[in-house]
């Protein structure tokens, strides 16, 4: 599939079949996130995988109660090692390593979609409580669960801004 055909095609699917994905494509599909930029290809990223029903539940309370967090049967915990970036100092620290991960993240959605499956990009969690569930050491930060599998829906078309309202040309205008 053209990256073009996969940037265009993509939405959150957050309503899954109860189908296995195979670990080949998980790997792949972080193979593609770690081949994101990253500024000064710090690469400050790391990978958590859930299958675990029970900690898969954790999480889904985590996320107040998402339910997609719970039916997916795979989950990627992405995280940022924010000491990786202090090179850049608080800029590294509070700007790239976020950045960098969301390229991450990115990569692997539309990764994900060019082999067949939906996810969705989960923002809304309590950070601490995933922290936790994780067992993360302190300078690592959740910073998005993916929810992952066979989608069984078909999203509505949804709104977006124009081109000619988002664009500025030579000034902010
Ligand atoms: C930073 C970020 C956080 C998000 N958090 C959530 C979330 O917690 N739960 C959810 O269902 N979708 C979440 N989304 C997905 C957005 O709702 C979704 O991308 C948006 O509505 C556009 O729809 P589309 O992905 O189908 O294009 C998040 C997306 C981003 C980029």
């Amino acid at each position: 599939m053209e990256v073009i055909d996969a940037i265009y095609g993509r939405r959150s699917i957050r309503s899954y079949k109860n189908e296995n994905v195979p670990e080949e494509v998980i790997k792949k599909a972080i193979d593609c996130g770690i081949h994101a930029p990253s500024a000064g290809n710090l690469q400050p990223w790391e990978f958590v995988i859930v299958r675990d029903k029970e900690i898969k539940r954790k999480l889904y309370k985590a996320s107040y109660s998402q339910y997609h967090v719970l039916e997916a049967p795979v989950l990627i915990v992405i995280c940022a090692d924010i000491m990786r970036s202090a090179y850049y100092g608080s800029r590294g620290m509070n700007l790239y390593a976020l950045q960098d991960t969301a390229a991450a993240t990115q990569n692997i959605l539309l990764s994900l979609y060019s082999m067949g499956y939906g996810t969705c990009w989960v923002g809304a969690f309590n950070e601490r409580m995933v922290r936790e569930i994780l067992n993360l050491p302190k300078d690592i930060r959740p910073v998005a669960i993916i929810t992952v599998g066979k989608g069984n829906e078909r999203p509505k078309k949804r709104e977006l801004r124009a081109l000619d309202e988002v664009i500025h040309y030579e000034k902010f205008s």
